[in-house]
């Protein structure tokens, strides 16, 4: 451990490099335990730096075996290589050829950065700091240059040899068993966008036509054996591809689009420059081994990797603090593709449950950070919710505030003037600005300032003038680091609703006509007035979700059902329902358990409610289930804020279920009756929409607590001919104690035991599953023949669901839970800081837990702060704790 890896890196010491790399020439010698790479770097000193600087690299565990300035060798006393890099204090000051002998042990890294092994097959991760593992570099996002790349290795077990670009040679080795292969990519990018792939892989094919007429290779690569899983990807693709030409005008600029599918990855998927390469959970599915959700995050990601080829490797970040820049517009833009495919406000709902539950606790808790953070110590933790989620959403305020013209023609723009350069969030701004004329420069606050904004609002209404006013004010809560905070501007899309439930016509008193019902709010302050509303209108406040805040409101029970049976918008009909909810739940968990309401009148109006939108035709069967769905045990706990016992909310929780299963228990078994044939699987909208009502439905039924109701779970999970059907009724069956439930879960096992991603289904569900012994289950299966902490699939599926997926269990009265994470995480530390740092992000709404469960917390943390830990796994733990 290197004490200097623990000083904070801070956005305002941005400097230019030293030093510039104009091509890059690598020659790879390909041997699992030891790969030699050759590098020829095309230098130059900066014109834009300070002259006459030693030449710095950045390095990490990479061997120097020789080293040479214009092809000549240096002497040993002209440079300098350690375990973090190389320095060279003398180099020529005008262009000069730097070359690198270096080797590298893919086999034995297990941190999964750099160049390691998956299968047998070696690959890369580079970003963000990955290639400095690969060789010595200027390993920063700001250093672009064209790459030449040769991948030379033994023939028979890497028939396959790939890397970015376009292919222009191969051929054998004479005389050995090996062959090589050469890549050229054009397009000038930074280290971190370098991949390269060599192995026995299988390979899918189909080609797409640009719109201006080029036809381009797709291949997708994946393990022997699983060919038969790959055709969503390759149909996901061609739809990204298609979409990007005609919502924003980007065509794909190589000869080839290659993808492979890997099985050990520490995240989703990577945006290499003409190499994409997947975690295979987001490629891989055939309607027997993956659930509609798979089908939907496959679609996504497989988008939102392709989206990158423009908002990320054409025009890319200066630096590591400018994330957003690439991560945010490229979520917004794949959440719209999606949209736009599927049911749009189901898939605003998605996103948004999405957002609420992973990026506003983040950003109520200890490790809150603006969408660009002002300072990191490591940059892997910085793949967060806040930036990609919270980022998106920004994106998503500018393109409401601007409209979808102006917004896409200060996207144009953008590319127009920044194509081929490393940028800014300010450079993005100002080209918005420029093309629509609109000032945009207060937006930057919600590029700085953490935190979600709390959003409070009341509505006057008055009898005599026949005027409603909405009052507004705009509380910014203290974060890490940031006390005070300025007033931002806040999209506000309403609508009043008249007492038939239809939208009243909004006129300001100016005279202005609200026909979009958008407001703009940019002080901390501030009212609208509404003229000519004949009587009390029901408020219908942040229509789409229009701006990342927490809405507040002075609203009773019957307005809020008032909203749920009639307003125009989808996605607040269902925020109404689930806010109703909401209310009767957190009233029975505060404090201590109180049945009354999950038992009495508001909970029996909530489930008649439901059922009359249940039962409305016109709506999709998506959005119907969303409905039907009850907030979850961490909405709950995220509602109350404060003093959180998890027992008492899973008890609400589950009472509220048994009501509601009881009180529309005919409506209910009639959805479920009359959704039974979904006929052959197709993953499309509609019929995934009638597969997760019906099971919806299910989950309400069996909540009922009736005995014939779990053999109704049962008996769905033994007719189930697909796996969303097969994994639901699992999931809804886990919990119980009954021996249906152990035949599922045994049966699943048998079936699908030698198949990995469905082998993780089968550790999660357990992981999940809310049990007194859930800790002791879940501790058991780490010593399962089939599990390894090796692969970050297996350790999210089971570690991860149970810390993240598991409320009770995770926060069970006596620590165990806090404990057993502490202890898989420092075990996975030792090897791949990355993963377990993601983990010990578990711990980060513990100051809101009841007094005893945040005892046992802190205990755990202070532990785990005096163990011996990564630079990662630190920066986690120390702003965790907050004694920093
Ligand atoms: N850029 C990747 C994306 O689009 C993120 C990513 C993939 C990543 N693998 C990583 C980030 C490894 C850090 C480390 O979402
Ligand atoms: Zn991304």
């Amino acid at each position: 451990m290197h004490e200097s890896d623990r000083q904070p890196k801070h956005l305002s010491d941005y400097a230019a490099p030293d030093y510039l790399i104009e091509t890059v020439d690598l020659d790879f010698h390909l041997e699992p335990e030891r790969t030699i790479v050759h590098a020829d770097l095309a230098m130059r000193p900066n014109p834009e730096a300070k002259a006459a600087r030693p030449l710095v690299l950045d390095g990490e565990g990479v061997e120097l075996i020789s080293i040479a300035v214009d092809g000549k060798p240096l002497q040993p006393d002209e440079y300098s290589a350690t375990e973090t890099g190389l320095t060279v204090p003398d180099v020529p000051t005008g262009p000069f050829t730097l070359s690198l002998k270096t080797a590298c042990n893919p086999e034995a890294n297990e941190a999964l950065l750099g160049l390691y092994r998956s299968n047998g097959a070696f690959c890369t991760q580079c970003e963000p700091e990955g290639f400095r593992r690969i060789t010595f570099f200027l390993d920063r996002p700001d250093v672009l240059a064209t790459y030449r790349v040769r991948l030379e290795a033994d023939k028979k077990t890497n028939p396959v040899l790939l890397s970015n670009g376009n292919p222009v040679e191969r051929g054998d080795v004479e005389g050995t068993d090996r062959h090589y292969a050469v890549w050229e990519d054009p397009h000038p990018k930074p280290s971190y966008l370098f991949a390269a792939v060599a192995g026995d892989l299988a390979k899918i094919s189909d080609s797409f036509t640009t719109q201006s007429g080029r036809e381009v290779a797709l291949n997708i690569y994946v393990e022997h054996g699983k060919e038969d899983r790959c055709d969503w990807a390759m149909e996901s693709l061609k739809n990204a591809m298609k979409w990007d030409e005609e919502r924003f005008g980007r065509e794909y600029d190589l000869d080839v689009f290659n993808i492979v599918a890997v099985s050990d990855f520490n995240m989703g998927a990577m945006e290499n420059k003409g190499l994409n390469i997947f975690n295979d959970k987001l490629v891989l599915a055939r309607p027997d081994t993956a659930s509609d959700a798979d089908y939907a995050a496959i679609e996504g990601v497989i988008a939102h990797e392709y989206f990158h080829n423009w908002t990320g490797n054409r025009i890319t970040c200066r630096d590591w603090f400018q994330l957003c820049l690439k991560e945010g517009l490229t979520v917004f833009r794949d959440q719209e593709f999606s949209a736009d495919l599927r049911a749009g406000p189901v898939k605003r709902i998605l996103d948004v449950r999405n957002l609420k539950s992973r990026q506003f606790p983040e950003d109520s808790g200890p490790l809150a950070h603006p969408v660009r953070p002002g300072s990191y110590i490591e940059i892997n933790n910085f793949y967060t919710a806040t930036v990609y989620e919270k980022g998106a959403e920004l994106c998503r305020m500018l393109q409401t505030m601007l409209g979808r013209d102006d917004f896409r023609k200060g996207l144009d723009l953008y590319f127009e003037r920044h194509d081929g350069q490393a940028v800014t969030v300010e450079d993005f701004l100002a080209a918005l600005a420029d093309a629509s004329g609109k000032d945009l420069s207060e937006f930057m606050h919600w590029y700085n300032q953490a935190g979600t904004p709390e959003l409070a609002c009341s509505l006057d209404y008055d009898q005599q003038s026949k005027t409603a006013t909405l009052n507004v004010s705009q509380i910014l809560p203290a974060t890490p680091g940031q006390p005070n905070k300025e007033p931002m501007p806040i999209p506000l899309r309403i609508g009043l609703l008249g007492p038939n439930g239809d939208d009243l016509p909004l006129t300001l008193e100016d005279g202005t006509e609200l026909s979009d019902g958008l407001l703009e709010v940019t002080e901390r302050e501030q009212s609208f007035t509404f003229t000519g509303i004949p009587t009390p209108p029901t408020p219908s406040l942040l229509r789409e979700f229009s701006a990342p805040v927490r809405l507040t409101q002075t609203i009773d029970l019957e307005q809020i059902e008032f909203l749920m049976m009639h307003d125009s918008d989808p996605f607040n009909r269902w925020q109404a329902a689930q806010s109703y909810a909401a209310k009767l739940l957190t009233d029975a968990a505060r404090d201590r358990y109180n049945p009354e309401p999950v038992k009495g009148q508001g909970a029996s109006r909530l489930a008649k409610a439901l059922a009359v939108t249940a039962n409305e035709e016109e709506l999709a069967y998506a959005y119907r289930g969303e409905m039907l769905k009850l907030p979850s045990e961490s909405d709950i706990a995220r509602e109350l804020a404060r003093n959180i016992d998890t027992d008492a909310i899973r008890e609400a929780r589950e009472t509220l279920r048994e009501t509601i299963g009881n009180a529309i228990h005919a409506d209910l078994a009639g959805i479920y009756e009359e959704l039974a044939d979904t006929g052959p699987y197709s993953p499309d909208g509609i019929s995934a929409g009638k597969r997760s009502m019906r099971i919806a439905a299910l989950d309400l039924l069996v909540g009922s607590g009736k005995d014939d109701e779990l053999e109704r779970a049962a008996a769905h999970y033994r007719g189930a001919t697909n796996m969303t059907d097969a994994i639901y009724s699992l999931l809804i069956l886990a919990p119980h104690d009954d021996p249906r439930r152990d035949e599922a879960m045994a049966d699943f096992y048998e079936r699908w035991k030698d198949d990995a991603l469905v082998l993780d289904k089968w550790f999660a569900v357990q992981a999940r599953s809310a049990r007194p012994d859930s800790v002791e289950i879940v501790e058991g299966l780490l010593s399962h023949p089939k599990f390894s902490l090796k692969n970050p699939n297996r350790v999210r599926a089971l570690i991860g669901s149970f810390a993240n997926g598991n409320p009770t269990g995770f926060n069970r009265k006596d620590g165990a839970g806090y404990e057993f994470l502490a202890e898989c995480a420092l075990r996975i530390d030792k090897f791949n800081p990355h993963m377990a740092a993601r983990l010990l992000g578990a711990f980060e709404s513990w100051r809101f837990l009841e007094p005893n469960r945040e005892a046992h917390a802190k205990a755990t943390l202070e532990g785990l702060a005096n163990a011996e830990l990564s630079t990662d796994s630190y920066e986690i733990v120390s702003k965790t704790l907050g004694d920093e």
